[in-house]
């Protein structure tokens, strides 16, 4: 699919597919209380990979981890409150920069490594297993806000003010992406997913240089040593974007969020690339028959070129599992 074939029924993964919605995750969950323990530890990393693997089938696995354990090995430790989410000392200074670890602390990331040997290791055939990191934008947003932000006050006007300053921040996780990616990848992962969850702040020319050329960068290293393995690009919220984005840099596949028509993407974006998407995970957590709608739309779009089927952004917390299973039915019914 992602070498540009055309497959019937799609292929069918959900972003955040293991997590919260799940009882058997939140019972791994209550064992810690640092959510990044789970990520380290690769045993029951593992586990939670393959729970969703398990329960409903899914065509490919995406290894249980996060896009912040990059900043935690750079030596930005990050800590995960409880009703606050991820939490760092926010970097917001060129001067700054060079506290962070040289290169990426593979030590701290080797669990990682090691639960996608695991996953790997017991997945049937005809599952894939995706590795994924955070795009270097969406990285820098939570170095430099010091967690999640609404107004990304400090991150823009860095970006703005002094553009080569953010721009060692950004060349920094470049290099260290490509570092994680490329282990992922030694490790057994078939599939890379690279997530930039905060394109959409960006203006089309901060776009261009913040998202489009760090990702075509990191695409480029990659497919130095590794041509065979495909990408798939999430600028959530590009927009207009999406069309330059598929054309630049370099990935094989472009996921795309739920503001966008499936017809446009069916129309314009699939002509491209192969395009993964995009049921609005609110749709999938009420379900019946406005799901059955939306499901039958998008595949009427695009189920006549490379495509994925996914939801536009990651799976709610508070989604009933038999909405996901009911999904899934709908996608495979011919
Ligand atoms: O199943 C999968 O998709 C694989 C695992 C995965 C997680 N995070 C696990 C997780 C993946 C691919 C991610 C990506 C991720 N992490 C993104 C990009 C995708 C997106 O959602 O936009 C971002 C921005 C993060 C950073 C992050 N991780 C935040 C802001 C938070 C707290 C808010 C939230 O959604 O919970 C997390 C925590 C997190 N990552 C959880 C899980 C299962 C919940 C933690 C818990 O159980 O307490």
């Amino acid at each position: 699919c992602l070498n540009g074939e055309t497959l019937n029924p799609p292929p069918i993964w959900l972003m955040r597919q293991a997590g919260r919605y799940l009882p058997e995750y939140m019972g791994i969950r209550s064992s810690v209380t640092n959510f990044l323990d789970l990520c380290y530890n690769s045993d029951l990393a593992t586990e939670i990979t393959l729970q969703p693997i398990r329960r409903f089938g899914f065509d490919a696995a995406i290894i249980f981890s996060d896009i912040l354990v990059l900043p935690d090995a750079l030596g930005q430790k990050v800590d995960f409150k409880s009703g606050i989410g991820p939490v760092l000392k926010p970097i917001r200074s060129r001067n700054q920069i060079g506290e962070l670890k040289q290169v990426c602390e593979q030590e701290i990331l080797k669990p990682v490594y090691e639960s996608i040997s695991k996953v790997a290791a017991s997945l049937g055939p005809g599952v894939a297993l995706i590795g994924f990191a955070g795009a270097p934008w969406t990285v820098a947003t939570y170095m430099v806000e010091g967690g999640s932000s609404k107004g990304f006050n400090y991150v823009k006007n860095w970006a703005i003010s002094d553009p080569e300053g953010f721009g060692e921040l950004i060349k920094k996780l470049i290099e260290s992406t490509t570092v994680h990616l490329t282990k992922q990848i030694e490790a057994g992962a078939e599939v890379i997913q690279i997530f930039d969850s905060w394109a959409g702040i960006l203006s089309p020319s901060e776009f261009q240089r913040w998202c489009v050329e760090p990702v075509a960068e990191v695409v480029r290293s990659i497919k130095v040593d590794y041509p065979e393995i495909p990408i798939i690009g999430f600028p959530k919220g590009a927009g207009l974007s999406y069309e330059g984005y598929a054309e630049k840099t370099g990935v094989d596949g472009v996921s795309v969020d739920y503001t966008v028509s499936p017809a446009w993407m069916g129309q314009t974006l699939q002509r491209k690339t192969a395009v993964q998407g995009n049921l609005d995970p609110h749709i999938l957590q009420v379900g019946g028959s406005v799901m059955i709608n939306e499901v039958s739309k998008i595949k009427k779009s695009l189920e006549n070129g490379p495509f994925i089927f996914n939801l536009g952004h990651g799976i709610l917390p508070d989604t009933p599992p038999i909405n996901v299973s009911h999904l899934i039915e709908l996608v495979r019914d011919p």
